[in-house]
């Protein structure tokens, strides 16, 4: 039991009845275990969403949870192979959803940067009305800049400016929520309207928020209820906490009026063993030497097809330029320069004689993966919603119906038996699902 001389330093106290928040995110870009393993189903199919969704919400889970690409990504004019091609548009999806689930949260990643802000804020009153109150809209700027020529606007908007006009699309959706007639008239957006979408049992869909820079996390701070973070390594969830609670107080709000739930891959074993040996088998298989080569060209910039996966490093010269962040293809942690990147794999892979594949493999972060049987997994999270350094999770499944089964029938129970997990459905809707301040809707309805 955790005692308050060992307490992490959350920025919240200790909560001995705290419960847990689980969402699934359905699996999409990059998950390539889940799609190429035999007798996947079709991973684009409604039969597939709707039977994830049935499956989840006999888990009591509080939310199913769709990410969003509007715009397939690319690397040296071919598709990339961790992409999906032909999903669905996420809010059109849950309204199919909604009408065959009827309690878990439908929650709709949509980007500020390319879509229009009165018709996104109407569609997302839609759904929520639609659902009775289950919405949620995670928001995302989304750094894939070819989206943009989708719309005509080619890779517009730098990172700070996407994050202005997000946090003003996010104040319009608001106020259109709230019934306000909605003027803006600024240099990154214009509109004028009257909602014409009536308010739902929920008041109004709840924000969820993903983006891990200062500018994303004043976004979070300031209007979110939940953040969908990148933070899932134990320490810097704990600096995550701090740091978010900080902000959020900063913006007038409670400290914890956001919820935390970082994305994680949970992997149950009937013995630590066994987890650990399906651990080993995702990460490598995750890292293939296709994908491993595809991986170091985005770095390069050059064709390394003819590099042996299993053999050194490539030997020739990276380009010049450094990595386009607009582009989208690369993970978060790439911002610090490639030349720099490089010649530290470089040092790493002499200094510990890995191959391309194994190289890739060990600069992937292990830490998403939760694994262990249900007893461990469930006696680590009920530690650490407890203490405060999350409030649940949004959990990647690695397969579809192994991974999502044992989380309902095993981990679930687990949960339940540890009392930090409902053992029923209390309330209808997903803000009610999260334990959301109720009166945040109605308070800006009569502000
Ligand atoms: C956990 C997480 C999930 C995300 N999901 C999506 C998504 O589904 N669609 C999308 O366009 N961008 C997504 N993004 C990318 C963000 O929109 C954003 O462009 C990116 O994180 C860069 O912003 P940042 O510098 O604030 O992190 C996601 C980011 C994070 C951290």
């Amino acid at each position: 039991m955790a005692t308050n001389d060992r307490r992490p330093d959350t920025g919240a106290p200790y909560d001995e009845n705290a419960q847990i928040h689980l969402g699934v995110f359905y699996p999409g870009i990059g998950a390539q275990t889940v799609w190429e393993d035999e007798g996947a189903p079709d991973q684009v199919a409604t039969d597939t969403f709707v039977e994830v969704a049935r499956t989840l919400e006999r888990g009591l889970f509080d939310a199913f949870f769709l990410g969003d690409g509007q715009r397939v990504r690319e690397n040296r004019g071919a598709i990339l192979s961790t992409d999906i091609a032909g999903r669905p548009d996420a809010i059109t999806q849950l309204s199919a959803l909604a009408g065959v689930t009827e309690r878990i949260g439908l929650v709709a990643t949509q980007n500020t940067t390319y879509s229009l802000p009165v018709e996104l804020a109407r569609r997302l009153a839609s759904l929520d009305v639609l659902s009775d109150g289950r919405a949620g809209w995670n928001i995302v700027t989304t750094d894939n800049a070819w989206t943009g020529a989708n719309f005509r606007r080619g890779g517009w908007l730098e990172h700070e400016r996407r994050y202005e006009r997000a946090t003003q699309v996010v104040e319009l959706a608001k106020e259109y929520w709230a019934g306000k007639t909605v003027e803006k008239d600024t240099d990154l957006l214009k509109a004028v309207a009257r909602p014409t979408v009536r308010s739902s049992a929920q008041g109004r869909p709840v924000l969820f928020q993903a983006g891990d820079s200062s500018g994303g996390r004043n976004l979070a701070a300031a209007h979110a209820d939940v953040v969908f973070s990148a933070n899932h390594a134990y320490d810097d969830a704990v600096a995550y906490a701090r740091d978010l609670r900080a902000r959020s107080a900063s913006f007038g709000r409670a400290a914890d009026a956001v919820k935390i739930l970082p994305g994680v891959t949970v992997v149950l074993g009937d013995t630590p063993a066994e987890a650990e040996e399906k651990v080993q088998w995702l990460r490598s298989n995750a890292h293939n030497g296709v994908r491993a080569i595809a991986y170091l060209e985005h770095y390069w910039g050059k064709d390394l097809s003819s590099y042996d996966p299993e053999g050194p490093l490539p030997d020739i010269e990276p380009t010049e330029e450094e990595l386009d962040p607009s582009r989208g293809t690369i993970s978060i942690a790439a911002r610090s320069g490639k030349l720099e990147q490089i010649a530290q794999w470089r040092a790493l892979a002499a200094d510990k004689g890995l191959s391309i594949r194994e190289l890739v493999l060990e600069v992937s972060p292990a830490s998403r993966f939760h694994s262990g049987t249900p007893g461990e997994v469930a006696d680590r999270w009920a530690d650490l919603v407890r203490n405060r350094v999350v409030d649940g999770f949004n959990i990647n499944p690695y397969h579809l119906r192994d991974s999502i089964g044992d989380l309902v029938d095993k981990l679930v129970p687990a949960l339940q038996e540890r009392g930090v997990y409902r053992t029923e459905y209390t309330s209808t809707t997903l803000r009610g699902h999260l334990g959301l301040d109720d009166d945040t809707a109605a308070q800006e309805k009569a502000s």
